[in-house]
């Protein structure tokens, strides 16, 4: 959650401290995950030497000043990560929480004061996706932000406009996430997936990136089964749609959440609830469907010229129950599919 901030990373004008951010690439490495970049520009867990609070320029920096601890920052970061995280928030929360003005002008948006957007101008984010993407050409970049996720919603239809404004800009933008941190009695699947789609419409990815679901009323009977049905419900329309490769939980177990009223897939002692058995159990249909149906890529002549087996961890396994199987081709392109032996 915190250790790829600039605080964490940058503590000290242009002195990098990597421990955390290292140990968690290295831990991915090992068990061969992939990594998801967390963030480069955002107006909280700034370093007190860019900003006090995030938004006051203290130190009284110019913005030719400003420009260059930004490029510095993501130059160094997402060059040491080059290879080894897959995809970056490059912008995170750049949005005010108050979008009325889609009401009356249905093509704006209205930035949300920061050291970056106040002190330099919007263009810190076109610039900052424009630096990470000569940092590292491969991994993929994303804008981020919060009640975002369902169409309709003012700040939803804002988010819109500026990824769209990003693209004609001709930004090198990957697709936008949705965090995603809902109460139970939210959720809007439609509305949900209608957002995602027309990200498709515009051959970006939209992808969910800090789900939790915290409990409404955590002393109700039915209060987890209704977690977990909403669970499963995000996890159908992660699924369904091809423009939405990630889903991530923002956290492991419930006492280590940085919200109340058990939002997350493990209680308190590391059992899964049943939140965790209705994810897992939709991943499995989809894998027992795509594997019923035979459904695979059209390729050429390409052969298959090694496997290998992983669990849904990403840990390497035998050919046995619910897998992942990895297939590279004589081309050397590598293809995994869900499967049920
Ligand atoms: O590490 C210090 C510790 O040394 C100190 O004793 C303690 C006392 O307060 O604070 C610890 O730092 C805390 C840090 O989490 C690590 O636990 C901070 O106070 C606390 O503010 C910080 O909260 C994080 C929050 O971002 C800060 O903005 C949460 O863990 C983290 O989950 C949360 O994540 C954000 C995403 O980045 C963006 N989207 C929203 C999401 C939830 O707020």
């Amino acid at each position: 959650e915190n250790e790829m901030k600039f605080d964490a990373t940058e503590p000290g004008r242009n002195q990098f401290s990597y421990g955390g951010a290292d140990a968690v690439t290295g831990a991915a490495s090992r068990n061969g995950q992939a990594v998801r970049g967390h963030t480069l520009a955002w107006h909280k867990q700034v370093a007190a030497w860019v900003s006090q609070d995030g938004v006051k320029n203290n130190n009284n920096y110019s913005r030719r000043e400003l420009l260059d601890i930004l490029k510095n920052h993501i130059f160094n970061v997402v060059g040491r990560y080059k290879g080894s995280v897959r995809e970056w928030d490059v912008c995170n929360e750049v949005l005010d929480d108050d979008q009325s003005i889609v009401r009356t002008n249905p093509d704006a948006y209205t930035l949300r004061p920061s050291i970056w957007a106040t002190h330099i101008g919007e263009e810190f984010i076109d610039s900052a996706f424009v630096w990470a993407h000569q940092a590292d050409p491969e991994a993929k970049l994303y804008i981020n932000d919060y009640n975002v996720e369902f169409a309709g919603n003012a700040k939803t239809e804002a988010y819109y406009n500026l990824v769209k404004r990003l693209q004609k800009s001709g930004v090198p933008i990957d697709g936008c996430g949705l965090q995603c941190h809902l109460t139970t009695g939210q959720l809007d699947t439609l509305k949900l997936e209608k957002n995602i789609r027309r990200y498709a419409d515009m051959d970006l990815d939209c992808i969910i990136t800090e789900l939790d679901i915290a409990l409404a009323n955590p002393h109700a009977a039915d209060a987890l089964t209704l977690q977990a049905k909403e669970y499963g419900a995000v996890t159908r329309v992660f699924l369904r749609n091809d423009n939405c490769p990630s889903m991530l939980m923002w956290g492991i177990s419930d006492n280590h959440s940085w919200r109340q009223n058990k939002p997350l897939l493990f209680d308190s002692d590391l059992q899964p609830k049943p939140a965790y058995y209705n994810v897992h159990a939709q991943m499995r249909l989809a894998a027992e469907r795509a594997g019923q149906s035979g459904i695979e890529d059209i390729r050429g002549d390409e052969t298959i010229v090694s496997t290998r087996y992983i669990d849904l961890y990403g840990r390497p396994t035998t050919q046995n129950g619910l897998v992942i199987e990895v297939n590279t081709y004589s081309d050397g392109s590598v293809k995994a599919v869900k499967k049920v032996y």
